[in-house]
């Protein structure tokens, strides 16, 4: 059962009691288990700083001289996290302890501010022997308490950069508030939209995700962790956890290590590439053996191949799961299977901490693992300042919440995500004078629009789409809510029905609530609720233009909507500035230009349907549907624009080049519209014939432009022979072969030849 506590930080008072600051010569003291520990010399010395403490040495002597002086006790206390405050988490279920140890490794903060995370690092630091500071962990995955569009609608705006500056800001009001360490990014491929947590990465392309997880770790811990407003990112969930059957949460995986090196790894690998300082161990058992006990995927492939010497925190309660799973027969043999893969940090389920003892007297664990794990989270403490810096300065809320520019951020973020699905007889954009009927249930919500994992965001934050609306438009906009999300109640249809016969026009706000999509949020159609759709159907009786706004948190099916209606946006949960996005997007203050990441299937029976597939044997006409069209209702890549793009022909440098050559592909693009636009060329590859088969086509580069009307700018892709054309197989090896590969650049293909 779930209980919410406000951590009772009570230090063990006997450890208080005895002795704390430097310069004390020995002391025994007690552990939670009730036996000793082997005294230890502290430095007599109080002019002398201990080295540990010297912040003018290297983070790596002062790790080893503070290693070298940490009781097993101290030691194993830094392997573990629990929470402060209260855990307003409903999937964070089964705390174990309600004392928490002042030597602990870690916390997940639930505070809105620092002061109770002050409190609790004045008993690390102040009245604990050697005075190690806590880290400070949360879960600011789109913004803290501005909060931006979720990650699936930041991948849609195929802006890295500005994708970025989210996450500075979200950084910024996090490391105000006490916070040290965020659980972001998730860059989980994901290819199945019954799975609500498809919601919290960038959708389903490899590379994409990559680009965008690699941009949050640099964005979220800058140059220098040390310094004001950086905090330390984590890679989540490593990995495969996107490869939920069914869309179900929490399941176990199939994952050949094929599809592991070719799908799952690459943005894990791009982010420890880009420096993320944690990555954080999955749920799901792959293929037999769970991430959280995966010795290949923990220890081979990240710290050995990689050579990550950050550390891996397990996600929650993960390590006591291991029973569930049917690979631990208690919570001892859990911990050993955990930290012998290469499992850094026990998340809340105290295993570590009650086992890890009696795991290295047996012989069951060694030393040397357990030392490597506590440098590995010592490391962070050194590079995030903390032995230095422990305390957050309590600054009044004001100079740091929801700051003008933070929200112009989360304004731009918004507006570059939202995708034009649909747009007949150019519906969209809305004259300012024309009188709209704003109908459905999302039409004056403030908290959906907020997407799941919020932060410490609030609804009264949020500018609903009606107040957006209302603040551009030059007549007032008539509003009826139609129904409800779901339920069979048709009582509002006839309200809207005469609000939509008195307009121009039809706006239809329909959706998902924010729980709907997130952990533990799976639906079996990802089709809208019937009530939702037969209003639509029920508003199209008027003969009125309806332009239907969606806002969800995962590819949708909209076999039903999309033909009914003249035009389609999708907005996702667009975070506290959704209102005046959305309004900008429908009015032409800003011309749409965010592309689908996830494929839109034709119905929710087409999942998994994804565009970066392999070849079937019958292509054409075999193999298809009896029922559905085979083809997708949207691929990624789509999106459409207020204005044309007119592409000229794509060149190569050469058509012809060895390995060792770097060609360069190029296209000119114009914007042949009268109104300004931002277009994304993207490029892929195609390898049509290789000894090990590659998919129809692969995301290699795109860049996005401001394109003014009447512009035309040529963008290039220098490719990379053995970064761009290169495979790996199932063991992470590299190999590139001879022969034809195409460039694709919308409907356009470019043979070129790769010679021996
Ligand atoms: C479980 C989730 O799977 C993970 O993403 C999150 O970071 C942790 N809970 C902590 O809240």
């Amino acid at each position: 059962m779930k209980r919410n506590f406000i951590a009772c930080f009570l230090l063990l008072t006997s450890l208080a009691a005895g002795a704390k600051q430097q310069g004390e010569t020995s002391m025994t003291l007690p552990d939670g288990n009730g036996s000793s520990r082997e005294p230890v010399e502290l430095n007599r010395n109080k002019r002398q700083p201990l080295p540990y403490k010297d912040a003018t040495l290297p983070v790596e002597t002062r790790v080893e001289d503070l290693l070298s002086r940490m009781t097993l006790y101290e030691k194993i206390a830094q392997l573990n996290q629990y929470t402060l405050g209260n855990n307003d988490n409903v999937n964070n279920i089964d705390e174990v302890v309600d004392k928490i140890p002042s030597e602990t490794g870690s916390l997940i903060y639930f505070g809105d501010n620092a002061s109770l995370r002050n409190a609790m690092q004045k008993k690390a630091v102040e009245e604990t022997r050697l005075g190690i500071p806590i880290l400070f962990g949360f879960d600011v995955i789109h913004g803290f308490r501005t909060v931006y569009p979720i990650p699936l609608a930041i991948g849609a705006s195929w802006n890295p950069g500005l994708a970025g500056e989210a996450c500075r800001v979200a950084a910024m009001e996090a490391w105000h508030a006490g916070i040290d360490w965020t659980f972001s990014p998730m860059v989980d491929i994901a290819r199945d939209a019954r799975w609500g947590r498809i919601a919290e990465g960038y959708g389903e392309d490899p590379y994409l995700t990559s680009v965008f997880g690699a941009a949050s770790v640099k964005a979220y811990q800058g140059d220098d962790l040390s310094e004001p407003g950086n905090i330390a990112a984590c890679l989540k969930h490593y990995v495969g956890y996107g490869a939920s059957e069914a869309g179900r949460d929490y399941v176990p995986t199939e994952i050949s290590r094929q599809t592991l090196w070719d799908t799952y790894l690459p943005p894990f690998e791009a982010g420890i590439k880009a420096g993320a300082a944690t990555v954080m161990s999955s749920f799901n058992n792959i293929s037999g053996i769970p991430g959280s006990a995966n010795h290949y995927t923990m220890t081979e492939v990240l710290k050995e191949k990689w050579n990550h010497d950050g550390f891996v925190v397990a996600d929650w309660n993960a390590v006591v799961q291991l029973i569930s799973q049917g690979m631990a027969k208690d919570g001892k043999e859990a911990a050993m299977y955990a930290i012998n893969a290469g499992l850094d940090m026990d998340m809340v389920d105290n295993l570590y901490m009650q086992h890890l003892e009696a795991l290295l007297n047996e012989g069951k664990v060694s030393m040397e693992r357990v030392d490597d794990a506590v440098r590995r989270i010592l490391k962070l403490k050194f590079e995030l300042g903390l032995f230095e810096n422990p305390y957050t300065e309590e600054k009044p809320e004001s100079e740091w919440v929801l700051l003008p520019e933070s929200l112009e951020t989360a304004r731009n973020l918004a507006e570059e995500s939202m995708v034009l699905l649909k747009n007949d007889g150019d519906v969209l954009p809305l004259e300012k004078d024309c009188k709209v009927a704003l109908i459905g249930p999302m039409a004056r919500n403030q908290k959906d629009l907020l997407g799941s994992w919020f932060g410490r965001g609030r609804a009264e934050d949020v500018t609903s789409i009606y107040d957006g609306l209302n603040e551009v438009m030059e007549t007032s906009v008539a509003y009826a809510p139609g129904c409800d999300f779901d339920g069979s109640d048709t009582s509002g249809f006839a309200e809207a029905v005469r609000v939509a016969s008195e307009s121009d026009v039809v706006v239809l706000c329909l959706g998902e609530k924010r729980n709907w999509s997130g952990e533990n949020a799976s639906r079996s159609t990802i089709a809208l609720p019937g009530i939702q759709e037969d209003l639509l159907m029920t508003l199209k009786e008027t003969g009125k233009p309806i332009v239907v706004v969606l806002s969800n948190g995962r590819s949708l099916d909209l076999t039903r909507i999309s033909p009914a209606a003249d035009a389609v946006l999708e907005t996702w949960q667009p975070g506290v500035m959704g209102g005046p996005a959305v309004a900008s997007v429908l009015t032409g203050g800003t011309n749409p230009s965010g592309r689908l990441t996830v494929t839109f299937p034709y119905t929710t029976g087409q999942i998994p349907v994804y565009y970066n597939h392999r070849e079937s044997g019958r292509r054409g006409s075999q193999g298809l549907y009896q029922d559905i069209p085979s083809t997708p209702m949207y691929e990624f890549g789509y999106g459409l624009s207020y204005t044309d793009y007119e592409y000229g022909q794509v060149t190569v440098s050469a058509d012809s080049f060895t390995v060792n050559d770097r060609i360069t592909a190029s296209v000119t693009v114009r914007n042949a519209g009268d109104m300004d636009g931002k277009e994304t060329v993207q490029w892929y590859i195609c390898d049509p014939y290789s000894s090990l088969t590659r998919p129809v086509k692969e995301l290699k580069h795109f860049e996005k432009r401001l394109l003014k009307a009447g512009e035309e700018y040529t963008f290039t892709f220098e490719i990379d022979p053995m970064r761009d054309l290169s495979f790996v197989n199932g063991e992470g090896e590299r190999f590139i072969e001879p022969g034809d590969f195409y460039i694709m650049v919308k409907d356009q293909k470019v043979r070129i030849t790769l010679t021996e």
